[in-house]
């Protein structure tokens, strides 16, 4: 389905009634790396999954792709579906900078937080330089390098090895992202604050779920934000890296629904 946001045209699915999940993606995905949990969770919820600007079948413009823009096209398009209540919202890594950033801007509209394969931190100095670093790779090579680049680390090792259609599938979606979204999502990234205080803050309850084999954002970084908030809970899912959502669809699934079944009840 598509829906005119901020003047911008976007793409997005939603399935299913009651509590809204609101899923954002990571880079340089888009949409359909929530395709399990879309079709899995719909019985538990209304499962809102979007094709953040310049991604998937959502218009491409020029960037940069603030975190802080993303996360205000996120709630234009829940003003567009006319979604007034708190929803949870769900990212999974660049997708958890937009979500601490939603918190951030938008703080009543939120009864939950799950953060996936994500940091609080901003970027190191070497991490800002690898940013420019991979900006110049898009522009000379195209979004094939990077999808080439970036492949055998979305995925714990083995799932790499042993999940050949799910590897091109992944191949797929970051090979379509057009260089201008690349360019667009790597400045935001490279430029986005640290969130430590954002969670700090944070009212409402919080899941964190990562990866035990994450290559891209290792486990440690889930161990840190915990620390800095008050209350969460956390799952560390063994035989999965970055993707742990499309990697583990059933773990993550019953982590998800556990979650939103505990914010239905009014349990923290
Ligand atoms: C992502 O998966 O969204 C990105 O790899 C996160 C990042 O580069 O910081």
């Amino acid at each position: 389905m598509h829906i005119n946001v901020n003047g911008l045209d976007l793409a997005y699915d939603d399935r299913g009634e009651g509590l809204p999940v609101l899923f954002i993606h990571g880079y340089p995905l888009n949409r359909r790396m929530w395709a399990p949990q879309v079709e899995g969770l719909a019985g538990a919820a209304r499962a809102l999954a979007l094709d953040l600007r310049g991604h998937g079948e959502s218009q491409v413009v020029p960037g940069p792709y603030w975190m802080d823009l993303l996360a205000d096209d996120c709630a234009a398009f829940l003003d567009a579906l006319e979604i007034n209540r708190p929803v949870v919202v769900c990212g999974l890594s660049m997708g958890g900078y937009v979500a601490m950033a939603f918190y951030r801007q938008h703080a009543p509209r939120v009864a939950g937080l799950i953060l996936a394969a994500t940091r609080s931190g901003a970027d190191t100095p070497e991490g800002r330089e690898n940013r420019d670093k991979a900006i110049a790779l898009a522009r000379e090579k195209g979004p094939q390098a990077i999808a080439a680049s970036m492949l055998p680390k979305m995925m714990a090792p083995q799932t790499y090895q042993e999940k050949s259609d799910l590897v091109a599938s992944v191949r797929q979606m970051m090979a379509g992202l057009p260089v201008e979204a690349i360019e667009g999502d790597l400045v935001g990234m490279r430029e986005r604050p640290d969130s430590a205080q954002t969670l700090a803050e944070v009212a409402v309850p919080v899941l964190i779920l990562h990866g035990a084999d994450d290559q891209i954002i290792p486990a440690k970084a889930a161990r840190q934000e915990q620390e800095s908030l008050h209350t969460a809970q956390i799952e560390i899912i063994p035989g999965a890296g970055h993707l742990l959502n499309l990697e583990q669809p059933e773990r993550f699934n019953d982590a998800v629904r556990r979650f939103v079944q505990g914010i239905k009840d009014g349990r923290r």
